[in-house]
């Protein structure tokens, strides 16, 4: 250890994980040798029906093709194959429910359910190519489903349960889905929420506009009343549960659509990324079983994200179950009933793997450092965080409190669009820096550059630093569902000339080379890890009667990361309505959106800063939110409103 600043903090793995990790610096070196031969490398480590021809064809850049001529079927590596092996009897999931009840999933019993959700939906007329919504809370039968289309080659669109019916509607008429897979209700906090109601009201949302929806399959799970349209409307224990548990599966090309997942753009229209087969389980699987040094058999892994995030489908089905993971799959909130509910059911399971969001991390500080100590955390053996930049202060409190002081944090960076983790320490190599992902995993490439492209040196700490891909991965994004143009533009155009993907993320390199990510440099906010649209927000707001005009921003938040702070100017009408109309807008938001959309602050103000050419001036706004002095105010049409809109914060 020297003593710069960058390196007084840094953590090597001890000698005794490193003699044992799946993953050795060698990696590094057959990655780079040969990248192709590489990722062949590790799709080898999946079952294909059929090899591929090409490893990677690249001519009809930036739509990749990985693994050209291949076939398999996902679902079989991710079950059959762990049961043909002689693992039936593993437990796959251990699946604790909010109530406090449980069930213990084996490969055997996966591999049975899957296959009959997936004879059902074949009964249903549903055939490849198909997209089906998946609008579910984390019940087991959510992972049945994502797996039962799999098999199928249905193309599934997890939306989030906690989604309002409008978002709901946009993503299922987007993707023309014939089916939506619900439940009855949900487990909030010890109260049975609706959802299929949600459901009923997305589809009546537009009044009698027609939508692509045939059936609507309901799983009971809180046994709440339901609203039932006969023959539209399935029961999933009187259809799935009497089907056939035997089904063979499909092989598929290496470029079948596998799902689509919607994430928040700069735009209010939210952007249907679209991911493939064989590449897309080619890296998570790899990811997975490096970077968690995860060992089939042994590990009990838990990845507390919800399967209505990309983190959800990549870290709780895809990657662990390909590598024939146990894991726990948790169904509620952290602080129910109690503040202990995450360390009991460690404690419970001997959970040796842990994967979470530096926002819970941040909550748990919170909390205190005596509500884990009252639990045995022994069995935990690596962490790992994702969804955000990871503050070094809580870095080294998960280390200390929930690591015990030894164990590695792996800080992951990926998207929903790169499918898989792409910058994140290997835990039995790398020594980990509080705040740093560190470095591009073996096989994939990102450089740190300037506006023009051009590297930003080591030590540059300063300097605006984009991060870039430069070279494709086998999980990248296919394209935006229903909109290539889109997909070119977003991603491509920016670094047009040298053929890079953009992410959107600031980042630098410290004076050791190592890389820090900082967080969007775009109009996305990042709320507890979760990644909402400024625009979305705003058109939420503009759709309520009382106002005008709105423009929010993401102001940081010493919990969540980010915090929603909107502005807005109202109309004439609503002017004396006052503080309950603030009330009333964040409501609206998180109905119209989510709840995790509701602003943590409105201010109504009096007008708004914008350009000349008619742009908000958001980075000025941001100094607002904030309390910093402002920045240059010059190019504003009239400099004097910032006065205005001060006064209101006051
Ligand atoms: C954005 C992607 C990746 C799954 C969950 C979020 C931010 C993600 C990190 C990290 C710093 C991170 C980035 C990225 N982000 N992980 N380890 N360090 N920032 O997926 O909703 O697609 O959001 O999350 O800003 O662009 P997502």
């Amino acid at each position: 250890m020297t003593e710069t600043a960058d390196h007084r903090d840094s953590y090597p793995p001890s000698a005794e994980f490193a003699a044992s990790a799946n993953a050795d610096a060698a990696l590094y070196e057959r990655a780079s040798a040969d990248r192709e031969a590489f990722w062949a490398e590790q799709a080898s480590r999946l079952h294909w029906h059929q090899p591929w021809d090409q490893v990677l064809d690249w001519s009809d850049a930036p739509v990749a093709k990985w693994f050209a001529g291949g076939r398999l079927n996902v679902a079989y590596n991710c079950v059959d194959r762990h049961v043909l092996d002689g693992h039936g009897d593993q437990v796959a999931i251990h699946w604790e429910g909010e109530p406090g009840d449980s069930r213990a999933i084996t490969y055997r019993e996966l591999l049975a359910e899957v296959s009959r959700a997936a004879n059902y939906l074949t009964e249903l007329g549903l055939a490849a190519g198909d997209r089906v919504a998946i609008y579910m809370p984390m019940v087991p039968e959510a992972v049945v489903a994502m797996l039962a289309c799999a098999r199928l080659g249905l193309t599934h669109s997890v939306v989030f349960a906690g989604f309002s019916p409008t978002a709901l509607r946009q993503r299922v008429d987007d993707a023309s889905a014939r089916l939506i897979i619900t439940t009855d209700g949900q487990w909030r906090r010890g109260k049975a929420a609706p959802l299929k109601e949600a459901v009923d009201e997305a589809l009546f949302a537009n009044g009698d506009v027609p939508h692509s929806v045939e059936h609507v399959l309901v799983v009971r799970r809180t046994e709440i009343e339901v609203p039932w349209t006969e023959g539209r409307d399935l029961w999933w224990h009187e259809t799935v549960a009497q089907a056939s548990p035997e089904h063979e599966a499909q092989p598929f090309d290496a470029e079948h659509p596998l799902f689509i997942l919607y994430t928040s753009g700069t735009t209010g229209k939210p952007k249907g990324i679209l991911h493939t087969s064989g590449g897309y389980l080619t890296q998570t699987s790899y990811t997975h079983h490096n970077v968690f040094d995860h060992k089939a058999g042994q590990d009990v892994y838990w990845c507390t994200a919800d399967i209505g995030w990309v983190t959800g489908h990549s870290y709780i089905v895809y990657g662990p179950l390909s590598n024939r993971a146990t894991q726990v799959v948790y169904e509620g909130t952290p602080n129910f009933p109690d503040e202990h509910r995450h360390w009991q059911i460690v404690e419970k399971y001997g959970v040796s793997i842990y994967y979470t969001a530096p926002t819970l991390v941040r909550t748990f500080m919170k909390w205190g450092r005596e509500i884990p100590a009252a639990h045995d955390l022994s069995s935990i053996r690596l962490l790992g965080s994702v969804g955000e930049p990871i503050n070094p202060e809580a870095w080294r409190w998960y280390r200390d409190v929930i690591g015990a002081g030894a164990v590695p944090i792996v800080d992951t960076w990926w998207q929903t669009e790169t499918g898989s983790i792409m910058i994140s320490p290997l835990p039995g190599v790398t020594a980990t820096k509080p705040g740093a992902a560190m470095a591009p995993l073996p096989g994939i490439s990102a450089l740190v550059v300037d506006e023009e492209g051009k590297p930003v040196q080591r030590g540059e700490t300063e300097a605006n630093g984009y991060l870039v891909l430069d070279q494709p991965w086998p999980s990248m994004l296919r394209g935006i569902w229903g909109d290539m143009e889109r997909y070119r533009a977003t991603y491509w155009e920016r670094y047009a000339e040298q053929g890079w993907y953009f992410a959107g993320d600031g980042a630098k390199l410290d004076a050791d080379g190592d890389l820090w990510v900082l967080g969007r440099v775009d109009d996305v906010m990042n709320v507890s890890g979760h990644r909402i649209s400024t625009a979305e927000v705003e058109s939420a707001l503009v759709g309520h009667s009382g106002v005008a005009e709105a423009a929010v921003v993401g102001a940081s938040d010493e919990t969540t990361g980010q915090g929603i702070v909107a502005f807005v100017i109202l109309t004439a009408e609503a002017k004396d309505t006052g503080t309950a109309l603030v009330d009333e807008l964040k409501a609206e938001v998180a109905r119209e959106i989510s709840p995790i959309a509701r602003p943590r602050e409105i201010h109504v103000v009096p007008e708004l800063p914008k350009t000349r050419s008619g742009k908000i001036m958001r980075r000025l706004l941001r100094d607002v939110a904030e309390g910093r002095e402002l920045g240059d105010t010059s190019t504003l049409v009239d400099p004097n409103v910032f006065e205005a809109i001060r006064a209101t914060k006051a």
